[in-house]
């Protein structure tokens, strides 16, 4: 039976006892802070179990699409070492929002494992968590398990939880022995050896974790399953790997005409691609794309380690976006966006690979010589640092190839060397002049900076503190028309003309809250009274206000001709001119930059009032 038809009976089976079928949310989380990807198919119904959204229907059954690769749950280690693990799988889950409660949740497991599916019941395990006599009962009167194979475990293995917060509570899991001889079984091996795999998770939601760490009680109690559709689609086709199904076999066999090795000759290589090309696909289809941080660096962490599995087979060239096609081909009966976004997906992977290749050689060059030079069995955090700073390996890739020679990575240098250099460029990206330190002349006393820019070019102002050396003045005001320089846009410039005296003000720059004037004498030498004249440079500011204005059109231009996915990743607002940077997975065409340069002209001749409530 093929895994698609596993998904659908799943499906059937539920839909006949009362439940409605509902599509996967999106991998990235909307509105959770707490998560990176989507984890387990009750992110999406975390409101629900917390009673702050209603329930459309009250029972639920779907397939919920989940990345574990950071976070609580994190199986990127183990990815193609063994045979189960992933950094994206699908969830099977039936779900009740106060309706039915354990009975039915395990009655209904344990029939379409053993009548449905045909698995046999002398291979099949049940665990509660050690509290729950309830669940363990149960177990015994609704379904005919023999009592011996119903175990009790502590709350490593029981008790489930999404992650520091939020919902959770104790479950029951169901175990399957997938070794040769039957009659070997033994309670010990369940939550230890990989002869028996977990294969459904029952649980049972009923309380709360707090951030300050508690428990509360819901009001109601719920049902979250999940099955690992992989693992299940492996047992019912008498496979002990989930990379010996059809889902990775069709995916593996194009790895081993592309890259020319059997999959034999190096399953962990194989495997390891099959499944991040998975990742990739269904990241990139829900909108990630990868960069250096947050989301967008697990992406870029996982295509460059399964680039590098590609070379060490031997390819010189980017082959990985090659395999999207397959996966489209196979998932896209369940996840329709996959088809939809299939170009996207391969033009992403397809730049990022290239990029990675221009660094990939001398990476593995400068990690051989590591190797060679090492005394000990550790790869000082400094070397994995230079690796990641100059190479572009991220550190888990580092870890893996020094595992792969029996040697280990520091994990705490490499971390000390990130945050030293982080401090840094941070007090290097920072204003220059270090005005908090200066030591001011007061001139009056009270709030500062109030800023009159939006309506007003100039302005009669106290002062409040100023401060001179070397021919440079600084000066705060009561009130001010000049905009600090920040987000991108640069500072006024302009006069303050005081009693004898005029600063030609060649920048303004924002400390804290207030607004620091900087400029030097164009007449007299010495500040006198308590009043200035502010005058900004009106026809400077003029043309900067164009610019920012351009830029919310280049910005709305570039998302209509190159795709929704760009994002503004950095901006210079000048007088002059502006600068734009963005996140695009290849070079803009002469042809697409003519389009953008199109529609931002016919704005700007359209001369549209600026709303900017
Ligand atoms: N939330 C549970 C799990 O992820 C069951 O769906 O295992």
């Amino acid at each position: 039976m093929k895994t698609s038809e596993i998904r659908n009976q799943f499906f059937d089976f539920f839909t006949d006892k009362g439940h409605t079928y509902v599509r996967s949310a999106p991998l990235v989380p909307k509105d959770d802070p707490t998560l990176l990807f989507i984890n387990a198919g009750m992110n999406q119904f975390k409101n629900i179990f917390l009673e702050k959204e209603k329930p459309k229907h009250l029972r639920v059954v779907n397939s919920q699409k989940c990345i574990r690769v950071s976070g609580k749950h994190n199986d990127l280690e183990e990815v193609g070492i063994d045979t189960f693990h992933h950094t994206f799988f699908e969830m099977l889950g039936n779900w009740s929002f106060g309706d039915y409660y354990k009975a039915e949740a395990i009655q209904w497991a344990w029939e379409l494992f053993t009548e449905v599916w045909g698995l046999e019941k002398d291979r099949l395990w049940a665990t509660v968590y050690k509290d729950d006599d309830e669940a363990d009962e149960l177990w015994k009167k609704v379904t005919n398990i023999a009592p011996d194979r119903v175990l009790r475990f502590g709350k490593k293995d029981n008790f489930w939880e999404m992650g520091d917060t939020g919902p959770c509570g104790p479950c029951s899991e169901i175990h399957y022995y997938v070794g040769e001889n039957p009659s070997k079984q033994s309670a010990d091996g369940i939550n230890s050896s990989d002869q028996y795999w977990e294969l459904w998770n029952l649980v049972f939601i009923q309380n709360n974790r707090l951030p300050d760490g508690t428990l509360e009680e819901l009001p109601k109690k719920h049902v979250d399953t999940g099955a690992g559709l992989e693992r299940i689609a492996a047992v019912l086709q008498g496979k002990t790997s989930n990379y010996d199904t059809d889902l990775f076999q069709s995916i593996i066999k194009v790895q081993e005409k592309k890259l020319g090795v059997k999959y034999k000759d190096d399953l962990v290589g194989h495997r390891a691609i099959a499944d991040h090309v998975r990742m990739l696909s269904f990241s990139i289809a829900d909108g990630v794309l990868p960069s250096n941080e947050g989301r967008g660096y697990v992406a870029r962490r996982i295509l460059r380690r399964a680039a590098r599995f590609g070379h060490c087979m031997g390819r010189e060239e980017p082959f990985l976006s090659s395999l999207v096609g397959t996966v489209v081909e196979l998932m896209s009966e369940e996840f329709p966006e996959l088809v939809e976004k299939q170009t996207h997906i391969e033009k992403v992977i397809e730049a990022e690979e290239i990029g990675f290749s221009e660094t990939l050689d001398r990476g593995l060059e400068q990690f051989g010589n590591i190797v060679n030079d090492l005394s000990g069995k550790t790869i000082s955090g400094k070397e994995a640092f230079k690796l990641y700073d100059t190479f572009g390996f991220p550190v888990d890739l580092t870890v893996q190839m020094a595992r792969e020679k029996g040697l280990s990575v520091d994990i705490e240098g490499f971390d000390k060397a990130m945050g030293e250099q982080r401090t840094k460029a941070r007090s290097e990206g920072k204003f220059n002049l270090d005005v908090s330190h200066k030591e001011w002349t007061t001139i009056t006393k009270g709030d500062d900076s109030e800023f009159l820019g939006y309506n007003d070019l100039s302005s009669e102002s106290t002062i409040r503190r100023y401060h001179c050396t070397n021919g440079t003045v600084l000066m705060i005001l009561d009130q001010t028309p000049f905009y600090g320089e920040q987000g991108g846009q640069v500072g006024d410039t302009g006069s303050l003309t005081g009693d004898g005296f005029t600063i030609r003000v060649t920048n303004t720059v924002i400390d804290g809250d207030s607004h620091i004037h900087v400029g030097e004498y164009a007449e007299g030498d010495s500040i006198n009274g308590e009043t200035v004249t502010a005058q900004v440079d009106n026809v400077r500011r003029e043309n900067i206000k164009k610019n920012h204005t351009a830029t919310h059109l280049l910005h709305k231009a570039l998302k209509k001709v190159l795709g929704d996915h760009v994002q503004q990743a950095g901006s210079l607002v000048h007088p002059d001119y502006l600068r734009f940077d963005l996140t695009h997975y290849q070079k803009i065409t002469p042809e697409e930059l003519r389009k953008i340069e199109a529609i931002i002209n016919s704005e700007i001749l359209k001369n549209t009032v600026l709303d900017i409530s």
